[in-house]
């Protein structure tokens, strides 16, 4: 039997087993809902959390419980060696699974080297089927490139979910073809309530398309639909139309109701720990490491950042000093 006497537990008693890894704050498109058109610097490498000291900290929290890894970014795909890493991380005993989210523009020529690691859940991040609307939604001509991807890991096996970030005057077009996609494909297809990670502070007012809204959009093309019992731990409310083989989640991001089963920590790229997205950052993992800490000095000032956790993203967001305006390029969503 595995211990449990030292696995990391929030205020809450929430077990985290599962951090969320932010590689690199680059990315080659430039999603409306994620950054702004111009002006973006990122960060310099040295700033960066070198992949020594990333697989310093994830050692030491699989010996905490963690055994989930996902990677994010910005596109992580554009982060130097990043094969090479994900070869170290195999090699963490207690890690038992690695999972990617990535926008598909520049993933395909690595798909033989993520099979042979056996990597095979793969989100992509694909907001619309439309050419025109993908290029307006990202400000980048590469839909079909990043359709052909999806096409390739179909064939090839990946365990596949698409992501798509539903917007008001953007993609609700989207929505039916995306579901529709689901009748012949054995994919999911998640939609997600946007957030207010933009890169900026404008257009922060509510929101139109929540997740009521997003089903009752697809309950009047197809009836309602069938429920689906949803993972543990699942952000999403999972649902098929009968007879389709492929089935659809909506992501309450913005309404936030699946905090109370809550298991993520997330690292940004710079290294600093956050115990909920929507929190400021809760210290510097990074700085703390390159101050000499001890492994000892490092978890135990993780297990009192967990000691303060928010129970919620509302709290979290309630306790920041300053309004949200980071990228989620820098969160990892
Ligand atoms: P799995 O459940 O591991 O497949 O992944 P996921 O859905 O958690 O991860 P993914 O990277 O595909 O994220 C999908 C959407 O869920 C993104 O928009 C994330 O920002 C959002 N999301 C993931 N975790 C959280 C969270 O803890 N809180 C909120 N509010 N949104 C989250
Ligand atoms: N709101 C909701 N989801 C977002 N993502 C990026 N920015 C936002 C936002 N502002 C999603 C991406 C990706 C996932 C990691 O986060 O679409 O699939
Ligand atoms: Fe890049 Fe993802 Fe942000 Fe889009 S959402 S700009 S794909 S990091």
């Amino acid at each position: 039997m595995s211990d449990t006497t030292n696995i990391l537990r929030d205020k809450q008693g929430r077990a985290m087993n599962y951090l969320r890894l932010a590689i690199t704050d680059k990315c080659n498109l430039r999603c409306s809902y994620c950054m702004p058109e111009e002006g973006i610097t990122f960060a310099p490498r040295k700033d960066l959390m070198s992949y020594e000291e990333i697989l310093r900290l994830i050692v030491l929290l699989s010996e905490h419980g963690v055994n989930k890894i996902r990677i994010t970014g910005g596109e992580p795909f554009l982060r130097k060696d990043l094969i090479h890493f994900l070869k170290e991380l195999k090699g963490i005993r207690k890690i038992e699974k690695i999972a990617i989210t990535t926008n598909g523009t520049i993933t395909a020529r690595h798909l033989d080297e993520l099979w042979e690691l056996d990597i095979r859940d793969i989100n992509l991040s694909i907001d619309s089927v439309d050419r025109q609307r993908f290029m307006k939604i990202t400000r980048r001509d590469q839909c079909d490139q990043v359709w052909d991807c999806y096409t390739q890991m179909r064939d090839r096996g990946f365990r596949l979910k698409i992501n798509a970030v539903v917007m008001k005057n953007l993609n609700v077009d989207d929505i039916i073809p995306l579901v529709a996609l689901t009748k012949q494909e054995d994919v999911s297809v998640r939609f997600i309530e946007e957030m207010p990670f933009n890169g900026s502070d404008e257009n922060k007012i509510g929101l139109e398309w929540n997740y009521l809204k997003i089903l009752e959009h697809i309950t009047e093309e197809y009836g309602t639909p069938k429920k689906l019992k949803d993972p543990k731990n699942s952000t999403s409310l999972n649902y098929q139309i009968p007879g389709h083989k492929g089935s659809f989640g909506i992501i309450p991001a913005y309404t936030r109701s699946f905090c109370g089963s809550c298991n993520r920590l997330r690292l940004t790229p710079q290294g600093v720990l956050k115990t909920c997205l929507y929190d400021e950052g809760v210290f510097s993992i990074r700085d703390l490491m390159r101050s000499g800490a001890t492994d000892d000095e490092l978890m135990a000032a993780i297990q009192d950042a967990l000691a303060h956790r928010a129970k919620d993203g509302w709290e979290a967001e309630r306790s920041r000093v300053q309004n949200i305006v980071e990228s989620m390029a820098n969160i990892g969503g």
